[in-house]
């Protein structure tokens, strides 16, 4: 549960994040002189909270907030920094519990629910139903953005997490020929870039980061059903399994290929040493192919993405979606359906997720303009929705409810960064976060 009256406890806290968040704040730009004016005079301001703040997720959610000023709505920013989401999430309960929820927020997965069943979600059913979500959207999303049968968030994209990205130029250096598709052929490949005196793993230093890794190495270790036992039943037998002690032997000999740096450093940083041949290869969400595209970098060209060893057939998805906060004031609530409305059109999909690196969410879409690596996404996403091998990622939000999700990170983590740990005592602390309710 999302536990409002605990909340109160931590708002000294979230509030020293909210201010953080303002820093980041753009009050709405005012029209410079001479700039044609706005067609139409601003209806209401939109204030719309997320995370998106490096490079190219900078690039991404200002075509959003284009979209909106076309429309005649001011655009309020209210971005905290922080990949992955956690620090957003805690400055959005102090709001809420304050009273004062922005018009919009990204809210993702099981938090959705949460938040719709402390009453607070708008309903986005007329907007859907003129819309026509229901045939627009893949079942297992649309499930996702409804509560009790009533849409509450509008979807962005897809994202798909298992991902390997790796410099072309480095691979060369290093003399690897291929990309590696096991993880003995990725250690193998990790070797020859360590002896050239390059790093072979590009990491950054949250807990979200640890998992992004943690649970491409649990698919690829245990492979899908595994994966679905053990990471999102959360069942006890998997959990304690030798297939998890397998996976954490091999998650902790990925980090002796990590440079010494890596502690706190962020994830689009950590992309960077990829972009700028420092580094060969990173584990993250196609998110990082927003930076690349950022820089410039051509796939297949300067880069390449690849699914994580040992996971070519399955799919680990992250779907953005904003919900909307219940407003009173019709003109702010107009401009929620229009927000809403935005999201799902046509123009926002297309070059929304051309510069996020995801792919659209919306079902039909034409891929033409978009590169190879997300022609792939697009064409696994829809095999593997066949095959059982569709897989919701528990580092972003999708599988289980935060309070689990929460605890599950930290022991991954404390595993990660106390080299001291036994993997049984890292199997069983696992174990033990899981059952957190
Ligand atoms: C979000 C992405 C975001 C990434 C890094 C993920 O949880 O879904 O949209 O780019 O975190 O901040």
């Amino acid at each position: 549960m999302l536990n409002f009256s605990k909340l109160a406890i931590v708002l000294a806290a979230a509030s020293m994040m909210a201010a953080c968040g303002k820093k980041e704040e753009a009050a709405p730009a005012p029209t410079p002189a001479p700039a044609p004016a706005p067609a139409v005079a601003p209806q209401s301001t939109v204030e719309v909270l997320h995370w998106w703040t490096s490079g190219g997720e900078a690039k991404s959610v200002a075509e959003l907030k284009r979209i909106m000023q076309d429309k005649g709505h001011a655009w309020k920013d209210f971005a905290v920094a922080g990949g992955g989401g956690d620090n957003a999430m805690t400055v959005l309960k102090s709001r809420v519990v304050a009273g004062n929820p922005p018009a919009a927020a990204q809210i993702k997965g099981p938090a959705i629910q949460e938040w719709a069943s402390e009453g607070v979600l708008a309903n986005l059913d007329e907007t859907a139903k003129a819309e026509n979500w229901d045939t627009l959207l893949p079942t297992v999303v649309a499930d996702v953005m409804k509560y009790n049968g009533n849409y509450v968030a509008a979807p962005v994209n897809v994202h798909r997490v298992n991902w390997m990205w790796a410099n072309k130029a480095v691979l060369d250096k290093a003399g690897v020929t291929s990309v590696p598709k096991t993880w003995p052929e990725f250690f193998a490949a990790a070797d020859k870039v360590k002896k050239a005196g390059l790093i072979a793993v590009a990491h950054g230093g949250q807990n979200w980061q640890d998992f992004t890794t943690f649970e491409d190495v649990v698919l690829g270790v245990g492979g899908s059903k595994f994966y679905q036992d053990a990471m999102v039943k959360l069942d006890a037998k998997a959990l304690t399994s030798p297939t998890m002690a397998k996976s954490l032997e091999t998650f902790r000999k990925i980090k002796s290929y990590t440079d010494p740096a890596s502690p706190g450093r962020d994830w689009n940083l950590a992309t960077a040493m990829v972009i700028q041949e420092k580094a060969a290869f990173q584990f993250m969400g196609d998110w990082a192919k927003g930076e690349f595209a950022a820089a410039g970098k051509v796939p297949g060209t300067d880069y390449i993405c690849a699914a994580a060893p040992g996971t070519a057939n399955a799919y680990t998805f992250n779907v953005d979606s904003f919900a909307m906060f219940k407003l009173k004031d019709a003109t702010a609530q107009k401009a929620q359906a229009d927000l809403a409305a935005a999201i799902m059109g046509v123009e926002f999909q297309e070059v929304f997720n051309l510069n996020k690196g995801s792919i659209p969410v919306r079902l039909n879409m034409d891929m033409a303009k978009f590169d190879d690596c997300a022609k792939l996404s697009s064409t696994d996403f829809v095999a593997t929705a066949k095959t059982g091998g569709l897989l919701p990622s528990i580092a972003h939000g999708m599988a289980i409810k935060p309070a689990a999700e929460g605890a599950i990170k930290d022991a991954v983590s404390q595993f990660w960064n106390n080299d001291k740990m036994s993997v049984a005592d890292g199997v069983a602390s696992i174990a033990k976060a899981a059952a957190t309710k």
